[in-house]
């Protein structure tokens, strides 16, 4: 093998990302140097904080430049090494892109093992979604045993997560996800208490019957009419993590006609990002993983073949063809 294919930002989405933002192009691999390392990707990530990136609006990141190789997250094999740290044959995770194959000077890389814990998972519930997951709820949220919890996208990678760690508290979860399928994987393997389907046209009387004591916290993935509906509900002092706003991320209105629930019920509102807390990094994985490994800890993963599948799986994750942590399939 002495080339490689990798996915490039081709150019920046008004709205919708299209699959001609991308252009899949073929690279020569390149010779490896001093303290430097050669991976093959196995699993990339497939992420919504990547809609973000590929705009060139105010964010909390820096833009993804153009014609150059798409950002996402990788588990993959040491292919060759001349990094003190690593050996060929290791299990590594890190941010190595839309590539078949890449170079690494072993910043941000980190060796896995992967014995009672699949590679996948790394991207997922013992990975960046699962520490997000975990941030929100114990750092913002801090649920009590009995308290009712509201968890929005709830059969995504972060929400499953959400819900399970608080059922592990003793709470009363409840999940909002997009049809019934979903919704039924979310109370029957999750073990959520119960989940309202936005889709079927009854948001606030269903997540009333759901929510009988109020909502004592919430954790928001989605934002707009969703987020609303919850904080009609929130009981006095609830507590929000505002962790994702997908419904507007392709620039889309998402108005609040309930916010001054914020001020009547007194609630705590904040906002995060998981990057910014590497030193809970080590503490949320290991207790994630310990969860994965003895099967306390749930998830299940939507897999595309092949690296060209990339943008499409991107574009369906978007809109909620995605069932469970997106993942594309490279090697
Ligand atoms: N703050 C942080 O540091 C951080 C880190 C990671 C992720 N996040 C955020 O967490 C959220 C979940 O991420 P994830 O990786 O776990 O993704 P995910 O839930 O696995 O997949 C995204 C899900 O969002 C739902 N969705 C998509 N478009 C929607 C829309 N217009 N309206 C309502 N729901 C929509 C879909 O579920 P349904 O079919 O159920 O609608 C879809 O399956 C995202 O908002 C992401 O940006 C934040």
């Amino acid at each position: 093998m002495s080339t490689y294919q990798r996915i490039v930002l081709a150019s920046r989405p008004t709205a919708e990302v299209q699959a001609d933002n991308f252009r899949l192009e073929t690279a020569d691999i390149p010779a490896i140097t001093d303290g430097h390392l050669l991976v093959r990707n196995q699993f990339l990530s497939l992420d919504p904080y990547m809609r973000g990136r590929m705009s060139v609006n105010k964010s909390y990141a820096a833009p993804q430049a153009l014609n150059e190789t798409m950002i996402g997250g990788t588990v993959g094999v040491v292919l060759e090494s001349k990094h003190p740290k690593f050996t060929a044959g290791d299990t590594v995770v890190g941010t190595l892109g839309w590539a078949e194959v890449a170079v690494s000077d072993g910043t941000m890389l980190r060796k896995v093992d992967t014995t009672h814990i699949p590679a996948s998972a790394y991207l997922g519930a013992v990975g960046m979604p699962g520490m997000t997951a975990w941030y929100g709820l114990n750092q913002i949220m801090a649920p009590k045993a009995g308290e009712t919890v509201v968890v929005s996208a709830a059969s995504g990678a972060v929400g499953s997560v959400v819900g399970q760690l608080a059922k592990l508290k003793g709470c009363r979860v409840v999940g909002i996800a997009g049809g019934a399928e979903k919704c039924a994987y979310v109370v029957d393997e999750l073990g959520f208490d119960a989940c309202v389907d936005y889709k079927a046209g009854n948001l606030q009387a269903d997540l009333a019957e759901a929510t009988p004591d109020g909502i004592d916290a919430i954790y928001e993935n989605v934002g707009g009419a969703i987020f609303d509906a919850a904080l009609a509900r929130t009981n006095a002092f609830g507590r929000v993590a505002v962790c994702g706003w997908i419904a507007g991320y392709n620039g889309e209105p998402t108005p609040l006609d309930n916010a001054r629930f914020i001020l009547t019920n007194r609630l705590s509102v904040r906002g995060f990002i998981v990057s910014e807390h590497p030193e809970l990094w080590p503490q949320g994985l290991a207790e994630l993983g310990g969860l994965v490994a003895t099967g306390k800890l749930k998830f299940r993963e939507s897999v595309a073949d092949g690296l060209a599948s990339a943008p499409d799986a991107f574009i369906g994750l978007l809109k909620g063809h995605n069932f469970g942590k997106q993942l594309v399939k490279l090697g």
